[in-house]
């Protein structure tokens, strides 16, 4: 009886160590053929027919990049692309650092390139922002016992601003194949074809992969899954729902609901239309619930074009916030390792079993909810964006409340 017990077990641990064997030699089989035979193509030329391409972008304090990357890497653009396939806007405030001196050589060699553009350097800081009596919208009551400006309708504002020349050039009879919003990320004009390239072009957007301490991917804030979960993890293979998950590990485009991640290219047409797609925060009163939700997810979505073509993180582009985040990104292709891989692999599976977003989602879904019911005209488009915090401006920055 003792001895059947034993081997019936010794052969259940033979079984499990078989099985687990078996896994792992179908994981290395699946992430070294995709990582071999799918691996990007880094030398995918400028699109043809030459893409006319919008380039929007908001800085605060980003001397450092632009003087080491930014600048040098949309001037190549702009001499890729010829002067007639590109527009620049800026729109910069309240830098204390050399932000506006850098921006200011890169306009006048703008100016001498005849490169079209609008460079905004705006004297108003986040001081004198938070210092004036709070307007009717975009202020909300803090648990400090302060009413404080919102940190979301402030950047929407910002970036919106990014986006006036657009229409005044559109009623002048010009209009763009896209619009690219570049964040204070070091990039090259490669990362830019590749990020064209997503899909075949075919995308209502695309986006990069933006790496401060790589492993660690940057902006969680606005990457939501196919199903509209918060990443699983903060590096390799990221994702939680099977979909977006499978996409990544065979290197193809991921589809998600929502990415920005440092570089985004958007299909123009919903920022022409008679009511163009705008940025834009949740409304105050639904942020008195303590909820917050980034501009960069509400506006995926909002745009009709979303469920159509589709929003893409493409991670065969990864940009980094400094030269060196940049340079680790790309020491290999694909990246990151065949072993980091493996191991992302197996971490993503065992959070998977042992976690759950259920409880998290519940607490965003119910405030909504009680939000709701307050009023029958109000309603939410991009639930899949809220968490729970509160986000103000502050002098020297942003804080949670
Ligand atoms: C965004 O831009 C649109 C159009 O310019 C404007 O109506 C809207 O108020 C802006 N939203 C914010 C939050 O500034
Ligand atoms: C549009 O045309 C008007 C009139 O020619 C001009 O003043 C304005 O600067 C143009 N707008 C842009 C964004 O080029």
């Amino acid at each position: 009886m003792s001895s059947f017990r034993k081997t019936s077990r010794s052969r259940f641990w033979r079984g499990a160590l078989v099985l687990l064997g078996v896994i792992f030699a179908i994981d290395i089989i699946r992430l070294s053929w995709n990582g071999s035979h799918r691996h990007p193509n880094t030398s995918i030329g400028i699109p043809t027919p030459t893409p006319s391409i919008y380039i929007a972008s908001i800085f605060w304090n980003s001397a450092a990049i632009l003087h080491s990357n930014w600048n040098n890497a949309i001037l190549d653009l702009a001499e890729k692309l010829g002067a007639d396939n590109i527009y620049i806007s800026i729109y910069e405030s309240g830098s204390w650092d050399e932000s506006k001196q850098i921006l200011r050589q890169l306009e006048s060699v703008l100016i001498n390139r005849g490169i079209r553009h609008r460079i905004i350097l705006d004297e108003i800081t986040h001081q004198d922002d938070i210092a004036r009596p709070p307007a009717a919208e975009g202020w909300v009551k803090t648990p400090r016992g302060m009413t404080e400006l919102r940190r979301i309708p402030y950047l929407s504002k910002l970036r919106n601003k990014t986006l006036e020349p657009l229409a005044e050039l559109a009623a002048n009879g010009t209009t763009f194949d896209k619009v690219l919003f570049l964040n204070d990320v070091a990039f090259t004009i490669q990362d830019v074809w590749n990020l064209l390239a997503t899909n075949n072009g075919d995308f209502a957007a695309a986006c990069s992969l933006d790496f401060s301490k790589p492993p660690k991917f940057y902006d969680t804030f606005a990457l939501r899954d196919i199903e509209g979960h918060e990443r699983l993890m903060m590096t390799y293979p990221y994702f939680r729902s099977r979909e977006s998950r499978s996409a990544m590990v065979s290197h193809r485009p991921v589809p998600v609901q929502s990415c920005w991640n440092g570089m985004v290219a958007f299909d123009s047409s919903p920022f022409y239309r008679a009511s163009p797609l705008r940025f834009r925060g949740i409304s105050d009163s639904l942020a008195i619930h303590h909820l917050e939700g980034s501009e960069c997810c509400l506006i995926h979505a909002d745009n009709p074009q979303s469920p159509l073509k589709g929003v893409w993180l493409n991670p065969n582009v990864r940009v980094g916030y400094d030269p060196n985040a940049y340079a680790v990104v790309h020491t290999m292709e694909p990246w990151p390792s065949l072993y980091d891989r493996l191991i992302g692999l197996w971490e993503n599976r065992i959070r998977r079993w042992v976690t759950t977003v259920w409880f998290k989602e519940w607490v965003v879904r119910n405030r909504i909810k009680k939000w709701a019911k307050e009023d029958r005209n109000r309603r939410e488009s991009g639930p899949h964006c809220l968490i729970n915090e509160m986000q103000v401006l502050v002098y020297n920055g942003w804080a949670h409340v």
